[in-house]
């Protein structure tokens, strides 16, 4: 039995040092202490020992065993440890390796363009103003000079909610907003950019589009102020070259009333596939306010005179940027947009 105490306890050490994991620890605990282990089978011979060698033999077998468990439990504190380590030694992260790269938005064409012209205006002492978009028909129409059942209304297709509630067709139905508002009736100089709607939807035309709108109203305002405001706009948006054209139109609200051409940057008015050909292009509608709006929002038109235009933002920055489909613009296509954050644009 002595022999066999001291084999084992000289197998136990030797094992457990060349453990490498916790898998071949629990071997070897079974292969000892486990049911049929060794050290269990010692016990069984202990049983059919003389009575007068059992209390030594007990003594030691009890050792044996305290000590292989002790053993054990240490060579797992170690194997973790070791363990813990190793990961942490796998896991090093090398501070000197270049970062990745972040991927950043860039603005978006029509935010570029907003942002230009606001800072253009506001430039020239202009407030940037807005208005509801869920707008109701006395603003959007009444109260500029297009009472129910004006034909006029037919040149806008609109998504009425109710007989009194509409999404707004124009930014225009600010200027009335601005005028009722403004307790002293003193001057006005605004622009408006906002968000629009009307009922179409193609490659040219989305059912949503933006607009600004630009209204000054003081005494002794001329055409020959809209002229210029509008030739300052259109040469800082689109280059210094750009020359205008007024052709004569109608629009309710103005009187005389203009569609307004810019000279194709392009081609510079040669003719070319942007400018269909005819060296121009249509960006504005335009005109001197007329009496009647005046008076309906509470200014004297004996007293007070102004000018009103608006463009479409989306068609400005399809010009600008050369954008054929203005559903691009709403699409949200990161290669689309990614585009917009080259340095010379
Ligand atoms: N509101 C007009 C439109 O949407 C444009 C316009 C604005 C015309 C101001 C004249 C004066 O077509």
């Amino acid at each position: 039995m002595e022999e066999k105490i001291k084999k084992i306890k000289s197998q136990i050490a030797e094992q457990l040092k060349s453990i490498k994991d916790k898998n071949s620890l629990e071997d070897v605990r079974i292969k000892f202490l486990g049911k049929k282990g060794e050290v269990t089978e010692l016990l069984k011979e202990f049983k059919d020992l003389p009575k007068e060698e059992k209390p030594k033999f007990g003594k030691a077998l009890n050792e044996l065993k305290n000590e292989i468990e002790n053993s054990i439990k240490e060579r797992e504190t170690k194997l973790k440890a070791e363990e813990i380590s190793k990961k942490l030694e796998e896991e090093k992260i090398d501070v000197t390796l270049p970062s990745k790269k972040i991927i950043r938005g860039s603005k978006h064409p029509l935010t570029r363009v907003i942002e230009e012209i606001e800072d253009l205006f506001v430039s020239m002492g202009y407030d940037v103003c807005s208005g509801p978009e869920l707008e109701t028909d006395e603003f959007c129409f009444e109260r500029l000079n297009l009472p129910k059942g004006h034909p006029a209304r037919d040149m806008q297709d609109t998504f009425y909610i109710t007989t009194e509630y509409l999404l707004r067709t124009q930014t225009s139905a600010v200027q009335a907003h601005t005028m009722m508002d403004n307790k002293e009736k003193g001057p006005i100089r605004e622009i408006v950019p906002g968000k629009t709607y009307r009922r179409e939807d193609d490659a040219t035309h989305s059912h949503q589009f933006n607009q600004v709108e630009g209204l000054v109203v003081d005494k002794d305002i001329s055409f020959a102020d809209l002229k210029g405001t509008l030739e300052i706009f259109m040469k800082h948006m689109l280059g210094p070259n750009t020359e205008l054209r007024f052709r004569p139109s109608y629009f309710p609200f103005t009187e005389p009333s203009y569609e307004v051409d810019v000279s194709c940057f392009k081609c510079g008015g040669k003719g070319c596939n942007l400018c269909k050909h005819t060296g121009w292009i249509e960006l504005l509608g335009a005109g001197i306010v007329h009496p009647n709006v005046l008076r309906m929002n509470g200014y004297d038109p004996d007293v007070y005179s102004g000018f009103a235009f608006g463009t479409g933002l989306d068609r400005l920055a399809m010009f600008k940027y050369e954008i054929t489909d203005i559903r691009l613009l709403y699409s949200n296509d990161v290669r689309f947009l990614e585009q917009f954050d080259r340095k010379d644009i």
